[in-house]
């Protein structure tokens, strides 16, 4: 069977289960394994592929038609400018949160050294990718989750900044070690009863732990705003990714640990989307 056909018959299979872009995925799919980039596979449709490969790609389709995450069966997201390892115990990088990185490289433009704390660090996805770009910026990582560390310091290795990092593996209400001229944290923030209501893709495969913020969502936004208080120098900011119906109760929360609020920050579809504030 050549490219184009196995990729028709897989573009039927995923639209019968309501995967949302089955063109797409079954081209990144076949790319990844024929171990070519998306154009060849595009540009090379009339190859024939072999019988194990294609038994792979059938596979593999397969597993995304129960609403498997690419990023889960090829283990890779892109972000930033970055490639991220990514496995079923840490959160899929999501293109909003590009938006703090943004935001970030701007405010400190012009400034060189810096201590970061990332807080719920995950993939690595927001503080490695600011380390590689802020050359003398240095960055402590921590995760209640030690499968989160593990797959951190591969990226952090990967991406080639592991002598300016570390990592603890701890709750954040636990953590009491430095002070840190910007924290940054995407903690769970999604409420208990709306984690019923999230897409098949996320809610059967990516950790609970990295989305449920509790009752209201705000369990861990809670925690981190008043541990970085603690942890921050004055005139230090404090970035937060949170829900689209959260700013205001947010805002309460930093004002009420002594934060001045700098910016409310909206993502790619307009709503709120993380909470700049500074120590006072
Ligand atoms: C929404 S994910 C964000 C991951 C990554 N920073 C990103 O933006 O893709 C939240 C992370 O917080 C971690 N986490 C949850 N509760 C925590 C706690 N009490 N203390 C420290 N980390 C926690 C989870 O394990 C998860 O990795």
């Amino acid at each position: 069977m050549n490219i184009e056909n196995a990729i028709k018959k897989a573009v039927k299979i995923l639209k019968n289960e309501n995967i949302k872009s089955p063109k797409l995925d079954s081209e990144i799919l076949m790319s990844n394994v024929i171990k070519k980039d998306r154009y060849f596979t595009i540009l090379n449709s009339k190859k024939i592929i072999n019988k194990k490969n294609l038994y792979k790609f059938n596979e593999l389709i397969s597993q995304r038609s129960t609403g498997k995450p690419i990023a889960h069966l090829i283990g890779k997201k892109d972000f930033w400018n970055f490639e991220f390892q990514i496995d079923k115990d840490v959160l899929i990088p999501r293109p909003d949160t590009e938006l703090l990185i943004e935001e970030v490289l701007k405010i400190y433009k012009h400034k060189n050294k810096l201590q970061v704390l990332d807080i719920g660090i995950g993939s690595g996805c927001i503080l490695l990718s600011i380390l590689r770009e802020k050359k003398d910026f240095t960055g402590v990582g921590i995760d209640i989750s030690g499968k989160c560390i593990d797959i951190s310091k591969i990226n952090a290795k990967k991406i080639g900044v592991t002598n300016r990092i570390r990592f603890f593996k701890s709750d954040v209400d636990n953590f009491n070690y430095g002070k840190y001229d910007l924290i940054i944290s995407n903690p769970p923030y999604i409420n208990s009863l709306d984690m019923k209501c999230l897409e098949r893709d996320v809610v059967n495969f990516e950790p609970n732990i990295a989305l449920n913020g509790g009752l209201d969502g705000l369990t861990n936004v809670r925690k981190v705003i008043f541990k970085s208080s603690e942890l921050i120098k004055v005139g230090g900011r404090l970035i937060v990714e949170i829900g689209f119906d959260q700013k205001q109760k947010v805002i309460e929360l930093f004002k009420k640990e002594g934060f001045y609020i700098n910016k409310v920050l909206k993502d790619y579809g307009n709503n709120d989307r993380c909470i700049i504030g500074t120590k006072l």
